[in-house]
């Protein structure tokens, strides 16, 4: 059996382990994590992690800093690092970039982007990932964003569409094909490479980003769903054996009469997403979902959830860990938050507990880092990120606050 896999590596095939059981199984290079059924594996181990956020690593400008961090990240026992394999600027941002060291992937102008594969562009990238491996971490890439932030997808439809709704960076042809010619520049440029976890086809794609829905986004339309399809399909095609995912966060399409879930964004499928259906499409490989109850369920309103934080969350964990089981494959809450130190020391430990007892993978945001020492340990980043006295950006959700 073991001899035959090899022979036929590249292919998905239907196994029975031992125990009788059915899972999925994908033969894949020493070195790279795969999947089989609802677990993780690296080289024929179940693997079993807890991870980390840092959008802001590929931006740090020292190379000594990059070592510095992912050192006391391995301290920290973090196998998984989920980063983004997207920066993208416009023309009109390229002097300031140049002269502020800002790391870019992409200069966007008139309809089209042109990539940076330079010492201030893809290179940083390449050492991050390099890193990480030495330090034993791998590393999960998205390749755009649903938000504006390090340009994310409406660039594409401001430049290339202009058009007035979120949306139909789902759907125009033209769209869709710039953004496969990025993503077929970072998947070949790394698909030989470990230290690639998996790939993720969005930071947290809705119907709605900073731009409005469109009427063709809705519940039913099945709009994300399709393009998860073709997306991850295609994603497919260029490489074999790296992971595939949404980076989504876990919306869910419950046709049901109850007044409290048929009303929320989160249960009635007005977000975009179909966690369930998502994750039965033949090249995703693992379902992710993120979780922010402060900001995104002001009302915790949910029968057993007593308007309590905590409660929410324990829900929404097992609501993604049943679905998970039925659909037989494994599972990350690749974000989760909330501020205030006291609100963390309670909560957290009730949040991992259940997480890990239901299996999951998981990865806070996110990990923070002191004594950084490029630029005197003082840069403002883009926005309002910056490194004051040597601390990363922090947006409130670090572990100390
Ligand atoms: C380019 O970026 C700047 C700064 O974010 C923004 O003000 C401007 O509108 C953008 N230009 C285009 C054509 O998108
Ligand atoms: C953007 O395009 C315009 C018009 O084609 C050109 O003049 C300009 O140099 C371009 N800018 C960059 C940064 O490539
Ligand atoms: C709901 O929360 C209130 C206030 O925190 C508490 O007193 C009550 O016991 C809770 N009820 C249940 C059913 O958990
Ligand atoms: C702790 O959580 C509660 C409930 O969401 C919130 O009202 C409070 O502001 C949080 N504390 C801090 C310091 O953020």
């Amino acid at each position: 059996m073991r001899h035959f896999l090899s022979v036929l590596s590249f292919v998905l095939g239907l196994f029975t382990a031992v125990s009788g059981e059915t899972y999925l199984k994908r033969t894949v290079p020493k070195g790279f994590v795969t999947t089989r059924g609802a677990e993780f594996e690296l080289d024929g181990s179940p693997f079993a992690f807890v991870g980390a956020n840092s959008y802001w690593l590929p931006l740090l400008t020292s190379a000594e800093d990059v070592e510095a961090t992912f050192q006391e990240m391995n301290k920290a026992g973090i196998k998984v690092l989920r980063t983004w394999g997207f920066n993208a600027i416009n023309a009109s941002e390229l002097a300031g970039a140049l002269q502020s060291g800002l790391t870019y992937y992409q200069v966007w102008n008139n309809t089209d982007w042109t990539l940076n594969d330079g010492p201030q562009g893809l290179q940083r990238l390449d050492n991050v990932l390099e890193v990480a491996l030495k330090y034993d971490i791998r590393v999960i890439l998205a390749f755009t964003n649903n938000w504006v932030g390090y340009g994310g997808m409406e660039l594409y439809i401001n430049h290339i569409t202009g058009a007035p709704t979120h949306d139909v960076f789902y759907t125009d042809p033209k769209i869709i094909a710039s953004y496969q010619r990025y993503v077929k520049t970072i998947v070949n440029r790394y698909k030989g490479s470990p230290a690639i976890f998996a790939w993720e086809m969005m930071n947290e794609a809705r119907c709605l980003g900073d731009l409005p829905a469109g009427p063709a986004c809705v519940p039913g339309s099945g709009t994300l769903a399709t393009w998860y399809k073709e997306q991850s399909d295609f994603i497919r095609s260029l490489d074999p054996h790296h992971l595939i995912t949404t980076g989504g966060e876990g919306h869910f399409f419950w046709k049901t009469q109850d007044p409290v879930f048929s009303t929320d964004y989160n249960f009635n499928g007005q977000a975009g997403e179909d966690f369930d259906f998502d994750l039965t499409l033949p090249n995703i490989d693992f379902a992710t979902y993120h979780m922010y109850p402060q900001t995104w369920y002001p009302q915790l309103d949910f029968p057993g959830s007593n308007f309590s934080v905590e409660a929410w969350g324990l829900f929404w964990i097992d609501a993604h860990a049943n679905a998970a089981k039925k659909a037989g494959k494994p599972l990350i809450l690749e974000e989760f938050g909330i501020t205030g130190l006291a609100n963390r020391t309670k909560i957290y430990p009730t949040w991992v507990n259940r997480a890990l007892d239901t299996k999951h993978g998981i990865l806070p945001w996110q990990f923070g880092m002191l004594g950084l020492k490029e630029d005197g340990g003082n840069r403002l980043i883009k926005y309002a990120d910056a490194l004051i006295d040597g601390a990363s950006p922090n947006d409130g959700q670090l572990k100390s606050d």
